[in-house]
């Protein structure tokens, strides 16, 4: 009996196929310039106003980065929350402060704060102008790894929320040399996908953490 492959489709074709279709797909998502009537502002139940330029509750899906406008009133406090992603956050105008781990930052416009992932941060405004500033950040890269998690404590004091959650034990196997950067687990190359899904699930154990949902960012339940 013969064993020879009589079609002329092979799997390389079908996953080529696949691919062009994807990247045809996402290059459709494209906005080179995102005019300031493109970007709705709408409250949010954190407690801002929020509009997205780029990200995919703006009708303008990514799959690295996202790009926000956040404005902050007079008088308010946000709810404290935090991610598995990290963000920048460019102040455009006004004034406010930004609470990261218990450290309070005021800001003015030009100022620029880094949030790191796994950081309790949230937002307030002492002045008698709203504040507005923009974010950018790697939520997307982390949903598309299916690593994307957020959890919102309310008002609850910085000294009552739960730590980072632990980081995995690490590769296992045998250390290689790469270059002169570091090093790594020769063996892990071979290891499955799941090995590296595990992590997520250790994650989705801890209190209260749960995977971003694809809710608008915008709606204000
Ligand atoms: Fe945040």
């Amino acid at each position: 009996m013969s064993t020879k492959t009589q079609t002329t489709t092979t799997h390389y074709h079908i996953q080529k196929k696949r691919r062009k279709e994807f990247l045809e797909e996402w290059r459709n998502y494209r906005q080179t310039v995102i005019r300031k009537e493109d970007v709705k502002l709408e409250k949010t139940a954190r407690g801002l106003r929020t509009g997205v330029f780029m990200g995919w509750d703006g009708d303008r899906p990514t799959r690295c980065l996202d790009a926000l406008v956040h404005e902050v009133d007079p008088g308010v406090t946000t709810t404290v929350h935090r991610h598995s992603w990290d963000a920048i956050l460019f102040m455009v105008e006004g004034s406010g402060w930004t609470e990261v781990d218990g450290v309070r930052y005021d800001w003015k416009a030009w100022d620029a704060i880094h949030i790191p992932a796994w950081s309790w941060h949230r937002h307030g405004n002492d002045g008698d102008k709203p504040g507005r500033f923009m974010s950018y950040s790697s939520e997307p890269t982390l949903w598309t790894l299916g690593m994307s998690l957020i959890e919102d404590a309310g008002h609850k004091p910085f000294k009552d929320l739960p730590p980072k959650p632990a980081y995995s034990g690490g590769i296992q196997g045998d250390e290689g040399v790469i270059g002169d950067k570091g090093t790594l687990g020769i063996d892990a190359i071979d290891q499955p996908v799941e090995q590296i899904i595990e992590i997520r699930h250790d994650l989705e154990g801890c209190d209260g953490l749960e995977p971003a949902s694809r809710r608008r960012r915008t709606d204000s339940s």
